[in-house]
């Protein structure tokens, strides 16, 4: 039963009593021990959410870091609530504060706060991905997370791990909140909820419902219930996951302060998403990014999933994963037609030969291989391609470059920034792109995530260092196919839909006996 139809006949109840006085004496003795009532609606909604995963999100001034705060002080032993930026805990300390009363058990400078009768609430901050390291192993029965789409999901992965109680019996959960991601990097929300944001999603998930979720081979899978399933020879524990809207009417006093009026004077597409908390808006482009949103978008709808039907392999782009946590991606190109991405974890790429064996695996037609030879295994992969006489080429992001813009003004710091801006100007509608990319919003959150600047040695573009510190993980997806375009340069293929696509009569699989030999 929702909140709003348990809530119906108490009002009912209310509007029916004589004595109206009296009864508000009543439930004024009844609640006196809350330290935090949630507002009838959403917000109770959130309250009383059964989901180990909630996202209580949307318009500005719903309520949610009050929320968040009220949660932590009155439903849980043990709560710790994150900001991205130390700074930003101060909000935090302030909504505490008013429903505890007082600072009285706070220690300001561990940010842990003792209070009522032995319940502890901390707050915590994660400005860069190795933070996360000093919360590892602390167990708290409530993790919350004020404005969400300012952390990485890494980060937000790495952090709910330790979501359990020393409390027999206690309820473990956490609770998310934020506004509408209004970049790039905030996006992996709507992928994460994506039941509830994504207005592409297949099937779309009711506010409040719960829907259940694991992770099999580091991809997030959704299961049609919360029953326990077996993955490679464990059993797993699906966790639940939901959202609820929250919407600046739920606030009563803010309703009244005229706060609606401020929502109503920002610019667009800010006034919209924050007044009515709407996630299916385009984010803002960062200033100087590299490739438009909007371009990669049309790319992405002009994918068909049949490109390929009849169509000679022209190139495979691949990054080669540095290590760690990093996938080894191989793009295959058919003209203007990118192929899915072929994604593997670092350890199943762990060596050079390894690496050269998945790439060849997937070649076709002789077509020309492009790999990055900046660093982990490219290299080791390049010399071993290149000893089995494949056609490949190497690329060195930090390397020279001679090459100019198309109105050959600019020239670039080195070849990583040339191949990044001869891959925005494919795209570029103004002179007609029929480039093809398949819907990925990895890829997407990749490609739309580099700026560049102009130095005096010409365009530079951001390190994938920088892109790595904000994205939480490398943009190996977009590396992939910027190197997969590399080639369409040289042939002159154009990227306009006349020069879509290369046929020929005969497909030529080729290089059948080197394939032969990675077999073995
Ligand atoms: N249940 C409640 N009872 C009393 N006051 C509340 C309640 N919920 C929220 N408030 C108050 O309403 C104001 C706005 O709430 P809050 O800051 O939590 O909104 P928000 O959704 O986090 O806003 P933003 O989108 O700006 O971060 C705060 O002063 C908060 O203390
Ligand atoms: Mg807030």
């Amino acid at each position: 039963m929702s909140t709003n139809n348990r809530l119906a006949p108490a009002l009912k109840k209310v509007e029916a009593a004589k004595d109206k006085k009296k009864l508000a004496k009543e439930i004024a003795a009844a609640t006196k021990q809350f330290r935090f009532i949630p507002w009838p609606g959403p917000q109770t909604d959130a309250y009383l959410s059964k989901a180990d995963e909630l996202f209580y999100g949307g318009a500005a001034g719903g309520g949610k870091t009050a929320m968040l705060a009220g949660l932590a002080v009155q439903a849980h032993t043990k709560s710790i609530i994150f900001r991205r930026e130390y700074s930003q805990i101060r909000g935090l300390e302030d909504e505490a504060a008013k429903l505890l009363n007082s600072r009285d058990g706070y220690n300001a400078t561990e940010k842990v706060w003792r209070h009522s009768g032995g319940r502890i609430l901390e707050f915590g901050s994660v400005p860069h991905e190795w933070d996360r390291e000093k919360y590892q192993g602390r167990a708290h029965s409530f993790i919350g997370f004020d404005e969400i789409t300012h952390f990485t999901p890494s980060i937000y992965r790495y952090l709910i791990g330790w979501n359990r109680s020393d409390v027999k019996g206690e309820r473990c959960r956490v609770v998310v909140t934020g506004n509408p991601p209004t970049t790039a990097e905030g996006r992996w929300v709507i992928d994460y909820w994506a039941p509830w944001l994504d207005p592409a999603h297949p099937n779309p998930a009711k506010p409040g419902e719960l829907r259940w979720f694991t992770t099999i081979a580091g991809e997030d899978v959704e299961l049609p219930g919360p029953d326990q399933v077996e993955v490679d020879g464990r059993v797993v524990t699906p966790r639940s996951r939901t959202f609820i809207a929250a919407k600046l009417e739920d606030n009563p006093a803010l309703m009244e302060s005229g706060y609606a009026a401020v929502l109503e004077s920002m610019p667009e597409p800010l006034r919209t998403m924050m007044r009515e908390g709407r996630f299916d808006l385009g984010q803002q482009d960062a200033d100087y990014q590299v490739v438009p949103s909007a371009w990669i978008d049309e790319a992405m709808k002009r994918w068909k999933g049949d490109g390929k039907t009849g169509a000679t392999m022209t190139s495979i782009g691949v990054d080669v994963a540095g290590g760690g946590a990093d996938e080894t991606v191989i793009v295959c190109r058919y003209g203007t037609w990118f192929d899915q991405l072929i994604c593997r974890k670092g350890i199943d790429t762990k060596d050079g030969p390894a690496t050269a064996g998945l790439i060849v695996q997937h070649m076709r037609d002789a077509c020309e291989i492009v790999i990055d030879t900046g660093g982990g295994w490219g290299n080791s992969a390049f010399d071993h391609l290149k000893h089995q006489n494949v056609r490949i080429r190497g690329v060195t992001g930090s390397s020279g470059s001679t090459s100019k813009t198309r109105d050959r003004q600019l020239g670039f710091v080195n070849k990583r920034a040339e191949t990044w801006w001869k891959f925005r100007e494919a795209l570029d509608p103004a002179y007609g792109s029929g480039l093809a990319l398949p819907p990925d919003p990895q890829l997407r959150a990749d490609l739309t995530s580099p700026t560049w600047k102009l130095t005096p040695r010409g365009i530079q573009i951001e390190s994938k260092d920088e892109i790595r510190k904000r994205l939480g993980r490398s943009p190996d997806r977009g590396d992939a196919v910027v190197l997969a375009w590399v080639t369409a340069l040289e042939t002159g293929l154009s990227s306009a839909p006349g020069g879509r696509l290369q046929f020929q009569s005969k497909a030529r699989m080729g290089y059948g006996r080197i394939k032969r030999s990675f077999r073995r």
